[in-house]
């Protein structure tokens, strides 16, 4: 695509942005260039291209893809979203300190006080909802404000605008996971977030066949000193993951659209269930955050939670009966997974975090797949009647 490629829509650039014709042969799809090493032309005069650690083509489209989607202007791609976290916490100095929400993934918990405590990072996990509270939570030495949103697995939505300013006011930078509502639904830098961070497992790739990660941001020195730790610490894909991803993201709207109808129907459904208790869906209009949703996204997005109206044994009769939803962590697929976070997605966070967080042990995650819907409901049917009845 050409330098006026903002001028085009998202769904033509999640096609064509970073995707030249091959100038050799004019293949069309990027190639998997599968490479370690490039022939130089004379010693340390390369064509762009010297080791596949620093670069590798492939890489480099889908960089250029995914920040066109962000609409950021750089991108850098890791070997999963953990190693594009750890990318950002790589920016940190030991005395620093990070406030996060404290219903962020279990794996973004676990890195920040498993890996990084020992480094002398001090962690404060907040209820993001509430500006005062992360206000309150910052410190002269605060480097980092973490938002995830929607989260996971709680689905509530948090203000990036309003995070960032806070952040921005105590001199920390914002970072945005972006990995629940993709750029197709929200692109955080538009509300002032310095990085966004994805998981690309998960929509972006789409298919449940790759793992990968990346970071986007408009700031060119960050951008510099993640490429400078992507480099050093070597947590980055290989190109036949880099095409995977590729192939994804040409169809994420189209997917994005029916998991997001898909998604609204079944909480809409789950809802009215005499079974269910309560169903977080930033789409349902009782959803404490619906305004802000329907402000700073596009659509709802494909995964929603919700509790029986049970006993922790029914919940996991739930989980273990559906046959169209397979019981599986991880999201963003095109088949629909069901899923219990307290055992599995977010087992890693202690148990009375998690309870004070208000992820109780019967929550049921359920990410929604592109199938037909009646035959998710009719899946859901069978499960919760098998478990309640
Ligand atoms: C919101 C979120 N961020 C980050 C990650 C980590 O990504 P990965 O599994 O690709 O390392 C996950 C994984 O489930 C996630 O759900």
């Amino acid at each position: 695509m050409t330098d006026d490629e903002d001028d085009f829509r998202i769904e033509t650039r999640a096609i064509h942005a970073g995707q030249e014709p091959d100038p050799e042969t004019g293949a069309l799809m990027t190639p998997i260039y599968a490479n370690s090493t490039y022939a130089q032309d004379a010693p340390g005069e390369h064509r762009g291209y010297e080791y596949s650690r620093t670069g590798n083509p492939t890489r480099t489209d889908l960089e250029e893809n995914l920040a066109s989607l962000e609409g950021g202007e750089y991108g850098r791609c890791f070997s999963s979203g953990m190693g594009a976290i750890n990318t950002v916490l790589n920016l940190l100095e030991s005395g620093d300190h990070v406030v996060a929400g404290d219903d962020v993934y279990g794996g973004t918990h676990r890195i920040f006080t498993r890996v990084y405590e020992k480094y002398d990072v001090a962690f404060d996990f907040v209820d993001t909802t509430d500006h005062d509270a992360v206000r309150e939570a910052m410190r002269e030495e605060t480097a980092l404000v973490w938002v995830e949103t929607p989260t996971n697995p709680l689905m509530n939505v948090n203000d990036i605008a309003a995070l960032a300013d806070v952040a921005h006011e105590g001199g920390a930078l914002c970072a945005v996971d972006n990995t629940f509502a993709t750029p197709y639904l929200q692109r955080p830098l538009e509300f002032g977030a310095d990085v966004v961070c994805h998981s690309l497992t998960k929509y972006l790739g789409g298919h449940s066949d790759v793992v990968g990660g990346a970071l986007i941001t408009d700031d060119a020195e960050l951008d510099e000193r993640f490429g400078f730790y992507q480099n050093s610490v070597g947590a980055t894909p290989g190109p036949f993951d880099c095409f995977l991803v590729l192939r994804g993201t040409k169809t994420l709207p189209v997917r994005m659209d029916r998991h997001c109808d898909n998604a609204r129907e079944l909480a809409r459904w789950l809802d009215d269930h005499p079974a269910v208790d309560r169903v977080y869906y930033p789409g349902l209009e009782s959803h404490p955050q619906h305004d802000l949703a329907a402000a700073q996204m596009d659509d709802f997005g494909g995964m929603l939670s919700f509790e029986l109206d049970g006993t922790l044994e029914q919940a996991s009769e739930v989980v273990e009966t559906t046959e169209v939803f397979a019981l599986a962590e991880s999201l963003g697929g095109v088949e629909s997974l069901i899923e219990q976070p307290a055992a599995m997605t977010h087992a890693a966070i202690p148990r009375e975090e998690r309870r004070a967080a208000g992820l109780t042990d019967g929550l049921i995650r359920v990410s929604v797949g592109v199938e037909h819907v009646e035959d998710l409901k009719a899946d859901l049917e069978r499960a919760l009647d098998a478990a309640t009845n």
